[in-house]
């Protein structure tokens, strides 16, 4: 689909297919508006007399005028009162207008959505790609009848202020790109882990470098892995049939080759039964998502390349598999990291963070600028911030701050919790140097506490996104967050 901006002050003569109108609640209405009144004869301003249209927010109506000269169909949608339309009412508009483009299917339209209250036109400029994306995607590669297609390929927005046109066509762009990339991240997150294992990550990560010519991505394998001492990474995949595979995906876009890059961590769990420490039944299901931190990483690069962003990105998919099995490990073990901190495993399906930590240790050697890993990592954080915030923890609180600053900017929320010293006396161990589990209290905290152990060397922060990366129940699905906060945090750079 594309998206452009055009420098005009009226919806007529635009050869599009439909123009979709925006209808103020109130008395008056714009003189596009006005405009489109006239050339109808007075067709909206009677509708507006009988009661027949309000300008209620979102509501739609879809009129074919039989008017000589006038071959556009005409889509009415009431935008409350202009002064008051702000980004939340822009999405309730969007979302309706879209549903009424699909069900007629309708291929190209002119709208003046972006002048009906100019204050809030950059950033509905920026989301309206992402709103449109998200209420058309659907994961139906496995399903033999398919949903209906939004056949909308075209969609021209009129923007009166020439200055800033510019801008907001640039930043219509990069939503466009933003949009793009959580696709692809929701699409690599649904796919199923018979299907997306540790190997379809790194192919899939291959393809990026294949389509990319400014990408570069190396895999490294069970040997590979074994020779970096990265034992409690392999530990987890020890039960699993599929090999254990850290991709590695690096950009170069730093007029300065050797600047520090921004590494990006993304646990790549492509199934977590719990391992010998069996997850019960219900909802085991949704443990292929287990792996969304390493499909958000593949999105943000895929958008890091698409934006030529000037600065070095490097970003880690973590793949592997928890099974229970024979040779799976076990609670008791105790294992030496890559980093040589041994760890007393008092839990199998606290895994996230034993392939998180080895990874951790091993990026040191990008000499990053700071590190940021995304993970499904701890039921508590749903416990804690429920579906809509991602947690934010770190050693840094700056980095910390920018994080939480480009999830506002970028309508994908997180919230910082606390991570001091007073928690990581839950992670001691009688045998060992931790334990990798801290108890039910604070469990989110305590996840991070360890990580926390194997990050001394560099600025890092420690995305949760257990209640945020997918949704359960009727509108099962990954929902590639934090895909968009991410890219803004990027941006910011
Ligand atoms: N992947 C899970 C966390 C998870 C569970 C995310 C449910 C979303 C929904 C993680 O590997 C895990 O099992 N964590 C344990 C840690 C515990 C054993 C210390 C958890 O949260 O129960
Ligand atoms: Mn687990
Ligand atoms: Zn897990």
């Amino acid at each position: 689909m594309e998206f452009l901006i055009k420098n005009s002050h009226t919806l007529t003569n635009q050869k599009t297919e439909c123009l979709v109108i925006t209808i103020d609640s109130g008395k008056k209405q714009s003189d596009i508006v006005n405009e489109i009144d006239e050339l109808t004869h007075g067709m909206i301003s009677q509708l507006i007399k009988s009661g027949d249209i309000s300008g209620e927010l979102g509501k739609t109506t879809l009129l074919y005028p039989c008017i000589a000269g006038f071959t556009q169909k005409l889509l009415l949608v009431g935008c409350g009162k202009c002064k008051e339309f702000d980004f939340s009412k822009a999405k309730k508009v969007i979302q309706n207008v879209v549903k009424e483009l699909v069900a007629k299917n309708i291929k190209s339209i002119t709208w003046d959505l972006l002048t009906v209250n100019t204050a809030y036109s950059s950033i509905i400029a920026k989301q309206l790609p992402q709103i449109v994306n998200d209420i058309t995607y659907h994961f139906d590669l496995f399903k033999t009848e398919k949903a209906p297609k939004l056949n909308l390929a075209k969609v021209n927005l009129i923007y009166g202020d020439k200055e800033q046109t510019q801008s907001i066509s640039c930043n219509l762009q990069q939503g466009k790109i933003i949009a793009d990339a959580i696709l692809a991240t929701k699409t690599l997150a649904n796919m199923p882990s018979n299907i997306c294992n540790a190997q379809y990550l790194a192919e899939q990560g291959k393809l990026l470098d294949k389509t990319y010519e400014s990408l570069k991505t190396t895999c490294l394998g069970e040997k590979e892995l074994a020779k970096l001492n990265m034992n409690a990474y392999l530990a987890v995949g020890r039960g699993s049939q599929n090999e254990s595979i850290m991709t590695v995906i690096e950009y170069n876009g730093a007029k300065d080759k050797k600047a520090q890059p921004i590494v990006l961590v993304g646990k790549g769990l492509t199934f977590d039964s719990g391992g010998l420490s069996i997850k019960p039944a219900a909802s085991m299901d949704e443990m292929k998502y287990d792996m969304c931190g390493a499909a958000t990483v593949y999105g943000v690069m895929q958008a890091v390349a698409e934006l030529n962003l000037p600065i070095n990105v490097v970003g880690v998919m973590a793949g592997c598999e928890n099974m229970p099995d024979g040779n799976a490990y076990r609670p008791g073990d105790i294992l030496t990291t890559m980093s040589g901190t041994t760890v007393e495993v008092i839990n199998t399906d606290a895994e996230g963070r034993l392939v998180l930590c080895d990874t951790l240790t091993y990026v040191e050697r990008f000499n990053p600028k700071a590190v940021i890993d995304i993970a499904t990592l701890t039921g508590a954080c749903i416990v804690a911030l429920g579906h809509h915030y991602t947690g934010v923890m770190g050693n840094d609180e700056k980095l910390v701050t920018q994080l939480v600053h480009a999830s506002n900017k970028a309508d994908d929320k997180a919230w910082a919790l606390p991570m001091d010293n007073d928690f990581q006396d839950q992670i001691k161990s009688t045998c060992a140097d931790i334990v990798n589990a801290g108890g039910r209290d604070g469990g989110t905290i305590t996840a991070a506490c360890f990580l926390s152990r194997f990050t001394q060397k560099y600025h890092w922060a420690h995305l949760d996104i257990a209640g945020t990366a997918w949704k359960s129940g009727a509108n099962k699905g990954a929902t590639g967050r934090p895909v968009a906060m991410l890219i803004q945090y990027l941006l910011d750079q």
